[in-house]
């Protein structure tokens, strides 16, 4: 008899053990569907994972790519008239369009591979597999496979087979029940298979989940170890060839092609060269296994016993860990379905929203593990509160005021000693409080990010964003500014300000690579943000001298009422079908969200309040508003929002205005109303007319409902408003 040695390691039982290499995951997504929410979730999160590890040093490897044999794929390419592997590289190109236009592919400096089963070192090392656990003995001594009868119900989209718990009895007793997943009807099989002794392993993958945090988080080992200790029963893992032709063939055995799952959890190490020379030297299993496996917890259950008990059998080191998030729902807690009409489009996301408040909202709203609500609106509230008035406005405030007050030089942050009492009496204390407050918030941050409590480690960043406002607030530079005896204390200030935002930036570069980047370089700051690590940032290494850049706004403010109507005319416009599924249109390329016109630029007010809202009367002056009288007013063709004007401003020849006022008040009903007008805007061109100028209006409520600004007295056409 042989004996398999089982290794559980425990080698590292931490995200944040001390390695060289690290290696993480996402699932390989079926090739029978274009991508979604859900599939771009589970990249950014790896992709945060692999960013950080590569910050602090580690030689990275990030994997995504997808799942191509087996029923659903075969299925999907016959009803559109192709062969599985032209259905498979259809949706691989998007696939990677979508990585592309998330900055989430290797250009980006995402990931390293896009896995594809159907690459040929990929037959070669799952072949290898199966060679090696046909060979094997189970823990109780027994072949580990073996040749027996399958009878049972199988779901082609779930790609497994369904015990009576698992499937709804139909009305009609004819009829096969229906997956309680899918609700889609159960194919009866029955025939030859090849099994995998899964009930055997129950003990050893028992010992395994209690040797380490191998299942996480907490709540779904405890699902996975209930499951296991429930009692295994041997699994299927062959499909006659003349059911299932599209897959791996089993070795030695054309007649049966491999089970698509054990094909498919495969692929996270024959991607590196387990099985195949080449791929190996390419790569390196050993240089980069074992993996951490990120995946939503709807697939939990084949990475946590199946992976794990194949590998134990093949004699190969189980993964670093599995790790199971939760998945999307509507606002109300409903799953997202076409039907229900509730899902969120990557197009749409591409188009109005920029990729790092995705990320943010992605990671801030869901806690790990458990089911998050996705909604645009949410994502709206999400980016005006937290990072258009937070972060962003914490940033363009800090530098404008350098630039302001120090000639756009980073000051020294120095007070010395026969200042100090003045600081103190403008409320600005020792270096020390703040540096450890941020420090402190710092460390709490990069423990939850490897606790993968990616919400957590947010709250203590916003913590240090909200601790420097206040800084800010309290001493009101502004006035430091008018006291020359204050200087220093005005340049700690600005010091303090300047260096929490390099800490912010290189914390925060994981979840938000792209404005992470740009702070950076608005600081002036020339090295690379992607290679500094959080962990060695030392309080006071902002080097004070340090010419910053022009200020530009990080997050605009979106127009909440604006932007959801256009979000509901837009959505559905561009969907189409795909193999019976609903595809998103492509992604476009640019992750850019504020566009003109689009409501989503961010004014000097919404940039920086307090500080930058005192304007020079110089500034106003700047400003010619005129009374104006509407002569006409008349809508425009398909465009629902806009009028026309021509108004009197008292110059030789009226002028036309554009106002996008059509939803709140009849043309009509301004026809020799008095309004004001901002006379010297740079005309622009909007749906083939000029606008000479931009009427002026309160915007009221939510919605942003405009009311024209008038007079009760008699004013002439032109008159200035001063
Ligand atoms: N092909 C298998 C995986 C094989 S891995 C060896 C598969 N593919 S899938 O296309 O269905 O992808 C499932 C995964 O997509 C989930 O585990 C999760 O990572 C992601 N999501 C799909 N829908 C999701 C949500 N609603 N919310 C969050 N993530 C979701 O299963």
């Amino acid at each position: 008899m042989t004996w398999i040695c089982f290794p559980l390691v425990t080698r590292h039982s931490s995200l944040v053990t001390n390695v060289k290499t690290f290696y993480v995951t996402t699932p390989i997504y079926y090739a029978n569907s274009l991508p979604h929410l859900g599939h771009l979730y589970t990249m950014l999160v790896a992709d945060a994972i692999a960013r950080s590890k590569r910050q602090q040093g580690i030689e990275t490897f990030f994997l995504t790519g997808t799942d191509e044999h087996g029923i659903n794929i075969e299925r999907a390419a016959e009803k559109n008239g192709r062969t599985p592997k032209e259905q498979a590289d259809f949706v691989v190109t998007y696939f990677k369009q979508m990585t592309a236009a998330f900055a989430l592919d290797t250009a980006h400096g995402g990931y390293d591979i896009f896995m594809r089963t159907t690459e040929p070192f990929h037959y070669e090392g799952v072949s290898e597999l199966w060679r090696r656990v046909a060979k094997a003995k189970t823990p109780k001594g027994r072949d580990a496979l073996y040749k027996g009868h399958y009878e049972g119900w199988f779901c082609a989209p779930c790609a497994a087979y369904k015990t009576e718990d698992e499937f709804a009895k139909p009305a009609n007793a004819d009829d096969p029940p229906t997956c309680l997943i899918h609700e889609t009807r159960l194919d009866r099989v029955s025939e030859e298979s090849y099994f995998f002794r899964l009930s055997d392993y129950a003990e050893a993958l028992l010992a395994l989940y209690d040797s380490r945090d191998f299942v996480r988080p907490e709540a779904r080992r405890n699902e996975v170890k209930s499951f296991v200790a429930g009692g295994l029963q041997d699994l299927s893992v062959s499909r006659l060839r003349t059911s299932v032709s599209w897959g791996i063939p089993v070795p030695d055995d054309p007649n049966h092609t491999m089970y698509v799952w054990f094909d498919a959890l495969t692929n996270y190490i024959t991607a590196i060269g387990f099985g195949n020379e080449q791929q190996e030297k390419k790569l390196g299993f050993e240089k980069f296994w074992p993996a951490l496996h990120v995946m939503g917890k709807d697939i939990l259950r084949f990475h946590a016993v199946y992976l794990p008990a194949f590998l134990m059998a093949a004699g190969v080191e189980q993964p670093r860990a599995i790790v199971a998030h939760g998945m999307w729902v509507d606002p109300t807690g409903r799953k997202m379905s076409k039907t229900l009409g509730n899902t969120i489009e990557l197009d749409v996301l591409n188009r109005f929203f920029s990729i790092d408040a995705i990320r943010y909202f992605c990671l801030r709203e869901m806690v790990f593990g458990q089911d998050g609500r996705f909604g645009y609106e949410n994502l709206i509230d999400r980016t005006n509160s937290d990072l258009a008035s937070g972060l962003g406005n914490l940033s363009s405030r800090t530098l404008t005021m350098i630039h302001r007050y120090s000639d756009g030089k980073v000051p020294s942050g120095e007070i010395a000693d026969e200042n100090r009492l003045a600081a103190k009496r403008a409320g600005v204390d020792d270096e020390t409080a703040i540096a450890d407050f941020i420090a402190h918030a710092r460390d709490e941050f990069v423990r939850y990010f490897d606790e993968l409590a990616f919400s957590r480690a947010l709250e203590e960043a916003w913590a240090i964003v909200a601790r420097v406002d206040k800084m800010i607030s309290d001493a009101k530079p502004w006035d430091l500014a008018k006291d020359a005896s204050q200087r220093q204390t005005l340049n700690a200030v600005l010091y303090r300000a300047a260096e929490a935002l390099r800490w912010l930036a290189i914390t925060l570069y994981p979840v938000m690579p792209i404005s992470a980047s740009e702070i950076y370089r608005q600081l002036g700051l020339g090295d690379e943000v992607s290679q500094a690590d959080p962990r060695q940032l030392r309080w006071g290494e902002f080097k004070p001298g340090a010419q910053i850049n022009e200020v530009k706004p990080l997050f605009p403010r979106i127009d909440k009422a604006k932007t959801m109507e256009e979000i509901k005319q837009e959505s559905g416009d561009q969907r189409s079908e795909v193999g019976g599924q609903r595809s998103e249109a492509q992604p476009r390329t640019s992750g850019a969200a504020a566009t003109e016109g689009s409501g989503q630029h961010a004014t000097e007010a919404d940039a920086v309040p307090g500080v930058a809202n005192y304007i020079d009367i110089a500034d106003f002056a700047k400003i010619d508003l005129r009374v104006a009288e509407v002569k006409t007013a008349e809508r425009i063709p398909k465009a629902d929002k806009l009028l026309l004007l021509s108004v009197d401003v008292g110059e030789e020849k009226p002028r036309t205005i554009l106002a996008g006022i059509a939803e709140y008040y009849e043309p009509e009903s301004l026809v020799g109303r008095k309004i004001v007008i901002v006379a010297n805007l740079k005309p622009r061109k909007l749906r083939g007319y000029e606008s000479q100028g931009m009427l002026l209006a309160a915007s009221v409520g939510d919605e942003g409902k405009p009311v024209i600004a008038t007079f009760n007295e008699d004013v002439p056409n032109g008159a200035r408003l001063k």
